[in-house]
């Protein structure tokens, strides 16, 4: 039996990476009966080549293809890391480029922040913060938040934040700056290591398409 024929299990995360991870399957070769951005159904098979869709929030696409639930997943490269997952990391595509950096009041001497005494930073990156932080000596508060994070500043929560930036709108309309570019981002297939034994034709066919 080839092994195209098997059953393969790919973890997309909802919100903004869901429209071109989708995109970007039609171009490799998978479709949808139904829209999987307004469907409510978790678990959607593709109309060809046995492929089923799992539809998960971001931060748990890691943890569905590290135990072998899912044999591959799309997601964020800040996502991915702040996870730590072990998995491997075959292909950076061409979509949701954003950079991670650390972000705050536009009159804050962010240079001075090393002198300070606690520094509290409002993230939903507390792990890639922490890491952050450490390496510059800057004495941390790391505050880990769900969302919304830019309202830690502006509420007074947090000094700076340490979170993505894609068009910088909202940084803008909530009249904070950027201080500090962390590193680049963007969506990353990712294969649990198994699967990549197992099923390398269906894993080489993903990774055909940028
Ligand atoms: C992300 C991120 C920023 C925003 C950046 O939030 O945390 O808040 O997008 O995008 P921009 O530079 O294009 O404005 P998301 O939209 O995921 O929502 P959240 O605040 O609920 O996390």
């Amino acid at each position: 039996m080839s092994q195209s024929t098997w059953n393969f299990t790919i973890a997309l995360a909802k919100g903004k990476l869901l429209p071109p991870a989708i995109e970007w399957l039609s171009r490799v070769g998978y479709t949808f009966d139904e829209d999987l951005s307004r469907s409510r159904k978790l678990r959607v098979p593709a109309c060809e080549g046995g492929v089923t869709a799992l539809l998960v929030k971001p931060d748990d696409v890691p943890i569905y293809v590290e135990y072998g639930i899912a044999d591959a997943g799309v997601v964020g490269y800040d996502v991915l890391r702040e996870s730590g997952a072990d998995v491997f990391q075959p292909r950076a595509l061409d979509f949701g480029h954003c950079k991670m950096v650390v972000a705050g009041r536009p009159d804050d001497d962010y240079q001075r922040f090393p002198f300070r005494s606690l520094v509290r930073v409002g993230t939903k990156y507390p792990n890639i913060a922490r890491e952050h932080f450490q390496n510059s000596g800057i004495q941390a508060d790391i505050i880990a938040l769900r969302g919304s994070v830019e309202l830690s500043v502006t509420a007074g929560l947090a000094d700076v934040i340490v979170d993505i930036v894609e068009t910088g709108t909202t940084l803008k309309q909530n009249g904070l700056v950027v201080h500090e570019e962390l590193f680049a981002s963007s969506a990353r297939l990712i294969v649990n290591k198994a699967s990549h034994k197992l099923k390398l034709d269906l894993i080489d066919r993903l990774l055909s398409v940028q």
